[in-house]
């Protein structure tokens, strides 16, 4: 009987093996650059013939992946791009990393995961390793995924290996990639998990070993809860504060002095990106399975999704108190990608913001150094199309208010400040007081 595991642990070791990665976004590209760079053949598979272009000829569309990086990998045949399930015959292992949004109803959609898992399923052969990186409820692997692939007949265990590996990309951070987060894996059983731990841990700093695929899947929603929910928090103490007249951000830097049993998070418009408005409602929704609610994940969804409508209130009561109504005046939003210094505007609270202006009647323009052209958005699909425009002095003069939802480096704020009759505030990038700042 052939031993599928010892096989593919030797082709893991000699860096002989062959890596799949499905979706080739935020996650799968820089997942597929460093497994090409510790000197595996990567073949990276997405839908979108565009971005296999581009990965193709060596280009990168991702901020923090340079083209010089990756440019040498395609060139030396390290990593190429295809839009074909086809290709992935030949893979030892594959990795999915496609979306998992949720419904208009707010609960999982796992269409991409599900096409995904079945068109695997046609090309499953044995001996090789499927790991799921895509975030999702505990469960998924060794519920949903294994049953789509043991309808192939095959054996998971026995004919192919299962696991789940969450990412935790953080794009825009500086500090860690890839390479040098930790990495958190769950084999469905012990010879799969052993797989994966092979694999990951060729291209990553340390791999963490879980019990199960469930355990994986769980942690990874517990990093996200937890964000979730020290942003409701603090966006609900920002409100409290306001009223009492206290600055939020003093509260803060006062508070960050404590050396231990302190984490600092910082308000702002909402939430954003592809993550924590959603992930957290994966457990929500699998836990009703169980008979149990999860109370504070509705309970931060409940605070963070009112934020956009509390920086409207501000931004109308500044306008107010400068005798305009909303209705007629030109708003700037400043910043659109969900967080600092990337070009990701996936959820983010601009677009509730830039929604709601344009109900008021508002004139709306924006700027953002990292998006030059607005995409067209699935959670607001009636907004009209829109360009960066220039932050330029003129253009900062022109506007009745300009509001703060991103606060991108590439901004000169004192510029902003000096040309800009009222500004409200989100991001507490103004620190001390000044007249035709709001803080929101
Ligand atoms: N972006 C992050 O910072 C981040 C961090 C941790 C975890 N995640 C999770 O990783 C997963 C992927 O997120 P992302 O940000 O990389 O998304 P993304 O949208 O940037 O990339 C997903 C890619 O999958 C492709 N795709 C969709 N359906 C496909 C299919 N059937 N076959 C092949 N390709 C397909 C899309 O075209 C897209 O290029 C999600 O579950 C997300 O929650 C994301």
């Amino acid at each position: 009987m052939v031993d599928y595991k010892q096989q593919l642990l030797d082709r893991l070791n000699s860096r002989t093996a062959t890596v799949g990665i499905i979706g080739m976004g935020y996650v799968g590209l820089p997942l597929a650059v460093e497994f090409a760079r510790a000197g595996y053949h990567v073949i990276g598979l997405d839908v979108l013939q565009d971005k296999v272009d581009k990965l193709n000829a060596g280009v990168s569309y991702i901020p923090d992946i340079p083209t010089e990086t990756l440019a040498p990998l395609v060139e030396t045949g390290h990593l190429r791009g295809t839009t074909s399930y086809d290709d992935l015959r030949e893979v030892d292992a594959v990795s999915i990393c496609v979306p998992t949004p949720l419904t208009p109803q707010r609960e999982p959609d796992m269409s991409y995961v599900v096409n995904t898992v079945q068109q695997i399923r046609a090309r499953l052969r044995p001996g090789q390793l499927v790991v799921l990186e895509s975030t999702t409820y505990p469960g998924t692997t060794d519920e949903l995924v294994r049953q789509i692939l043991e309808q192939s007949g095959l054996r998971c265990g026995r004919d192919f290996f299962l696991a789940f590996s969450p990412e935790r990309e953080d794009p825009g951070n500086g500090k860690f990639n890839t390479a040098t987060i930790p990495k958190i894996v769950g084999g469905v059983d012990e010879a799969a998990g052993d797989l994966a731990e092979s694999l990951y841990g060729k291209v990553v700093v340390r791999t963490v070993r879980v019990g199960n695929a469930r355990e994986a899947e769980a942690a990874k929603l517990v990093e996200n809860i937890f964000r979730a929910v020290n942003i409701a928090l603090v966006n609900e103490l920002k409100i409290v504060f306001d009223r009492m007249g206290i600055d939020i951000w003093n509260v803060l830097d006062a508070a960050s002095t404590k050396p231990f049993g302190f984490m600092r998070f910082n308000p702002g418009p909402g939430w954003g990106g592809h993550c924590i408005p959603l992930d957290p409602f994966y457990l929500s929704w699998k836990a009703r399975e169980y008979g149990v609610t999860p109370k504070f994940i509705e309970l931060a969804g409940e605070v963070n999704v009112q934020m956009p409508e509390y920086v409207i209130e501000k931004l109308t009561l500044a306008l107010n108190d400068r005798r305009k109504p909303t209705r007629g005046s030109r708003i700037l939003v400043l910043g659109i990608a969900y967080k600092k210094d990337i070009d990701d505007p996936r959820e983010s609270p601009a677009f509730e913001i830039i929604e709601a202006l344009l109900e008021l009647g508002a004139e709306v323009s924006y700027h953002d150094p990292h998006v030059p052209k607005a995409p067209r958005m699935r959670s607001w699909p009636d907004l009209p199309p829109m360009t960066s425009a220039l932050l330029t002095p003129e253009v900062l003069e022109s506007q009745d208010a300009v509001v703060i939802v991103t606060d991108h480096s590439a901004v000169d704020y004192d510029a902003v400040a000096r040309h800009a009759s009222l500004i409200v505030d989100t991001r507490g990038v103004y620190r001390n007081s000044r007249p035709n700042v709001v803080k929101a």
